[in-house]
C-alpha cells in the first residue's frame, strides 16, 4: 500500500489509523471538513482534502490514485435516527460509489460496528456467520451502511470490520468512567446484569484495518435483489478474546488508576431509561447529541456483546499487541500524560 485515503481521520479511530499508516510509510490523504480538528493530521504530514460525504465528485477526485480507502467517518450518536442513517448508511454508499468510478477501484475497508451484527445470547459468542440482528438505531444504521457498500462489491474489493468497544488515545467515550473512578472511586453500571463486552484498543484496531486492506477477504458480490444476503465472507469482528462486563471493566480501570476497591453502583430499571430520556430531551434542546441516550441504553441492556476474534486471527494473522489489562493501563497513562484526567 503506497497511498491511502481516510475519512473520519480527525476523529478518535481515524487519528489512530493515520498515525499507524504513517508509521508504515504510507502516504495519507484525509477527507476533512472546515470544522474538523486537523492540527494532529498536519503534524503527521497527512494531505488534507476539504470535502463532504455528500459529494461523490469531490470524493472521486480526493481518492484518485489511492490504493486503499478507509471509510472511518460515522456518527456514534445523533439526535435522530434519520441523521444516523444519512451519515452511516448513505455516506458509506457514496464512498463505495466514488470507489467504483475510479479507473482502477481501490480496496475499500469500511469501519462498521459490532452493533450492526447485534448481540447474542448470554454464554455464547457471536460469529460473522450469524445472521445480523441489530437492536439500536445506531446498529441499524451501521448495518444499512454495510449493505450499501456490498452493492458495489462486484466492482470494488470491499472488506468490513466490526469493532466492539474501542478505547485508547483520543477516546472520549470511556473517559467519564476513568474520571469518576479516579476522583470518586465510583463506577456507574447501567444495569444489574451487564452484558459481556467485546473490546479493542485503538492501536490494535488501526493495525487490523491495515491488515484487512492488505489481505482481507472481500465481500461477495450479490445481485441487486439479494442485498440482504448474510454471506459472512469479507466481514471481520475486531476484538480481543476477553469479554469483561461493564462492572469488571470498572474494576480493571480501578486497578490502572490505583483505585483497586472501586465501588460499582448498579442502577435499577427504570432509572437508566429515565436518565437516557432526560439526556435525549436536553440534547434536543441544546442541539447536541450526547454519548448517554436511550439508544445506548438499548445496547447496555442487551444479553451479550461477545464476538469472535477467530476469523481475524485465522485470515489476517491478527493478534492484539498486549492484553486488555495492559491496554487499559496504557490508556489511563495516556489520559494522565495528556492531562485529560
Ligand atoms: N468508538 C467506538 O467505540 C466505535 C466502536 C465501533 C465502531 N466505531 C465506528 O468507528 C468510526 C469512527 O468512530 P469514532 O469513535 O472515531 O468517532 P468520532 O471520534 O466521533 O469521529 C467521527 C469522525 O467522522 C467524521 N464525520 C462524522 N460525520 C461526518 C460527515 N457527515 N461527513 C464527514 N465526516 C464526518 C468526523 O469528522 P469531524 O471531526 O469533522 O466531526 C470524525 O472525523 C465510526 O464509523 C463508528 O461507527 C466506533
Amino acid at each position: 500500500m503506497k497511498r491511502a485515503f481516510v475519512t473520519g481521520a480527525s476523529g478518535f479511530v481515524g487519528r489512530n489509523l493515520v498515525q499507524r499508516l504513517v508509521q508504515h510509510g504510507v502516504q495519507v490523504r484525509c477527507l476533512v471538513r472546515a470544522s474538523s480538528s486537523v492540527r494532529f493530521l498536519r503534524r503527521m504530514g497527512a494531505e488534507l482534502c476539504y470535502g463532504s460525504l455528500n459529494d461523490a465528485c469531490s470524493l472521486g477526485e480526493a481518492m484518485a490514485q489511492c490504493d486503499a480507502v478507509f471509510h472511518v467517518a460515522g456518527l456514534t450518536q445523533a439526535l435522530r435516527r434519520e441523521e444516523l442513517m444519512r451519515v452511516n448508511s448513505d455516506g458509506a454508499g457514496k464512498i463505495a460509489l466514488a470507489c467504483s468510478r475510479q479507473p482502477d477501484p481501490p480496496v475499500l475497508v469500511l469501519v462498521s460496528s459490532l452493533a450492526a451484527a447485534g448481540p447474542c445470547p448470554r454464554g455464547s459468542i457471536r460469529s460473522e456467520a450469524d445472521r445480523p440482528a441489530p437492536i439500536s438505531h445506531y446498529g441499524h444504521s451501521k448495518r444499512a451502511g454495510e449493505l450499501a457498500v456490498q452493492r458495489y462489491a462486484d466492482r470494488v474489493p470491499v472488506t468490513v470490520l466490526r469493532p466492539g468497544v474501542v478505547f485508547g488515545p483520543w477516546g472520549r467515550a470511556m473517559l467519564p468512567a476513568f474520571r469518576s473512578i479516579t476522583r470518586l472511586g465510583v463506577h456507574l453500571v447501567p444495569t444489574f446484569a451487564p452484558p459481556p463486552l467485546s473490546m479493542i484498543h485503538s492501536q490494535d484496531l488501526a493495525e487490523l484495518l491495515i491488515l484487512a486492506a492488505q489481505r482481507g477477504r472481500r465481500l461477495r458480490p450479490v445481485p441487486a435483489d439479494e442485498v440482504n444476503s448474510d454471506d459472512a465472507r469479507g466481514y471481520y469482528f475486531a476484538c480481543d478474546n476477553q469479554y469483561p462486563d461493564y462492572a469488571e471493566l470498572g474494576r480493571m480501570i480501578g486497578r490502572s488508576v490505583g483505585r483497586p476497591g472501586v465501588f460499582c453502583w448498579h442502577l435499577a430499571d427504570p432509572f437508566p431509561w429515565m436518565v437516557g430520556g432526560i439526556v435525549d430531551l436536553v440534547s434536543r434542546l441544546r442541539r447536541r447529541a450526547e454519548i448517554v441516550n436511550v439508544d445506548k441504553m438499548r445496547e447496555a441492556h442487551a444479553s451479550s456483546w461477545a464476538s469472535s476474534p477467530t476469523a481475524a486471527r485465522e485470515d489476517l494473522d491478527f493478534r492484539p499487541a498486549m492484553g486488555l489489562d495492559d491496554r487499559i493501563q496504557a490508556t489511563s497513562d495516556w489520559y494522565r500524560q495528556n492531562r485529560w484526567m
